[in-house]
């Protein structure tokens, strides 16, 4: 199929669209028995415990720095990714992680590269979340083919741990068969903005490597590319060392653009897109790795004459000294399942849009005030306001350089957002709906049809910033993927060339 003003990835997007006609059709009953399992199972390997690191007394190694290093390594992995719930059904234990992941599937797998360290031998480590355990599957040094495979990123050099995020498709495809791919790259996401705290609290930086050869790292950790894709690639440079203050580099590659592709059936989707958004292997291209200063300098995109417009100046969120608090919430953290339709505040709002979108007002506390995104200079906001005291109904652009909202449509959207959200009732009950959009074309022509992934991963970060901003106001949160499109630019006002991303909904528990 050749069509000159659709390539492979706006294809898949449209392709992988819900649609109301089509919804109720096109799903086939769940067959439980047959859900792949989320872990890993490793038949040989070396396991490396982490559990005798965790403690609620932050003094407990002082004194002892080989076991301040494994307590430090133990709390960025168990605050990223480990198991913090478990729910009994039918008597069956069902974990939930750190991170959130659609439908409760975790599709993405988490592995360590060492560069050898006195106390981190060389070679392949996967993240054992069950066991909270490292296991060492493979023990040669493999950090030079890391390098080729990122084509020299300069971070590379100076730093000694590296981790990788990869996804089993299957065990999210199993539920959402093609549309999959957006939701995996979502969930990863989310485990980004994670990390990316959970750096902060071990002093560590991780940068964020989406430019790297698929096939290399397909390779290197021993994937089956059928079964396992890499999805992102993070250093973490440690603060502690002087040597590891490292230069921020270009995060996103571009790839090809597709225009040509065969008639793909039904099925067949993601394993087609993730393909055709892969990098070449050839480790002799010459990468600028210097950061592009037009992403950071894009002004806000919309401005609507004579619109209501309101600032959300708010002082920052408190994370308590030490950021002790920021530990409580990611560990904490839960996805709500109901609300009770009772009002946010504004200035809840406000301080929920601070801290995802504001990061300089962050870095007194600790944080990262410039953390690593592919190029979140694409991705806009747009907010639903059902009920928040103090602020008129309606649906607002986020405009995050001016800090304020700007009105677009003047209406109370509850009975419409909860048709847009599948009829999810957390749609319907929550004080504020926001959308996550990106214009694809714009997107495809500055990074290729791999920019598909990029979006998805930095909407699903901004995701988690809102998930832990919420958490902490003792506000409600979740996270929903599964949308009618079209529609929803069609009732809200948002511009059609806006594709809708990803949707996180905020209220108050009705849990509490
Ligand atoms: C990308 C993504 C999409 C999600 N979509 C939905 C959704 O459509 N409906 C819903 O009720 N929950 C949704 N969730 C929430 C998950 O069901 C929840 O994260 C999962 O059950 C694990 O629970 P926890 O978040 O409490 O750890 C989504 C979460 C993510 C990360």
């Amino acid at each position: 199929m050749t069509d000159l003003t659709v390539s492979i990835a706006q294809h898949y997007h449209e392709r992988t669209k819900y649609n109301p006609e089509t919804i109720k059709t096109k799903q086939q009953p769940l067959d439980w028995s047959q859900q792949p399992v989320p872990f890993k199972e490793y038949k040989i390997g070396v396991p490396v415990d982490l559990k005798p690191y965790l403690t609620d007394n932050p003094t407990a190694f002082d004194s002892d720095p080989n076991s301040i290093w494994w307590q430090r390594l133990s709390r960025l992995l168990l605050c990223s990714y480990g198991l913090t719930g478990k729910v009994v059904a039918s008597g069956s234990s069902h974990y939930l992680r750190a991170a959130p992941s659609a439908g409760g599937l975790y599709p993405a797998e988490l592995y360590l590269i060492s560069r050898g360290t006195p106390l981190l031998p060389a070679g392949l480590y996967n993240y054992q979340a069950y066991t909270h355990s490292l296991i060492h599957f493979w023990e040669s040094d493999v950090w030079t083919k890391l390098q080729a495979a990122c084509y020299w990123h300069p971070v590379l050099e100076n730093t000694q741990l590296a981790l990788v995020t990869t996804a089993v498709f299957r065990r999210s495809a199993w539920r959402y068969h093609d549309r999959a791919y957006r939701r995996i790259c979502l969930d990863t996401g989310h485990l980004l903005g994670n990390l990316e705290l959970a750096c902060a609290l071990t002093d560590y930086r991780p940068h964020l490597i989406g430019g790297f050869i698929d096939d290399a790292m397909q390779q290197l950790l021993y994937l089956d590319a059928e079964q396992e894709g890499a999805i992102a690639i993070l250093p973490i440079a440690d603060l502690l060392d002087v040597k590891q203050n490292l230069s921020l580099a270009r995060t996103a590659l571009p790839a090809a653009t597709h225009f040509e592709y065969p008639a793909i059936p039904d099925g067949q989707m993601l394993g087609y897109l993730h393909q055709a958004t892969q990098l070449p292997l050839d480790t002799t291209v010459k990468v600028n790795w210097k950061p592009t200063a037009t992403s950071a300098q894009r002004a806000d995109k919309y401005n609507f004459p004579f619109c209501l417009k309101v600032s959300t100046l708010s002082p920052p969120i408190d994370w308590g000294s030490q950021l002790e608090q920021l530990e409580t919430t990611l560990l904490q953290r839960r996805s709500t399942r109901a609300y009770s339709g009772e009002a946010l505040t504004f200035e809840e709002l406000i301080a929920l849009l601070d801290f995802t979108y504001q990061h300089q007002h962050y870095i007194d506390q600790g944080l990262d005030g410039s953390p690593d995104y592919f190029d979140v200079s694409l991705v806009e906001t747009f907010i639903a306001v059902s009920s928040v005291t103090g602020l008129e109904e309606g649906c607002y652009y986020y405009a995050p350089k001016t800090q304020e909202l700007r009105q677009i449509r003047f209406k109370n959207f509850r009975q419409e957002l909860h048709f847009l959200c599948l009829w999810q009732d957390l749609g319907r009950d929550a004080g504020v709906v926001l959308f996550h959009t990106a214009d694809l074309k714009t997107a495809i022509a500055a990074y290729g049809d791999r920019a598909y992934r990029y979006l998805h991963m930095d909407a699903g970060h901004l995701g988690q910033r809102l998930n832990l901003a919420a958490i902490r106001l003792g506000l409600g949160v979740s996270g929903i993927a599964g949308f009618f499109d079209d529609q929803v630019n069609e009732v809200l006002g948002i511009p059609i060339d806006e594709a809708v991303l990803y949707i996180t909904t905020l209220g108050r528990s009705a849990e509490r």
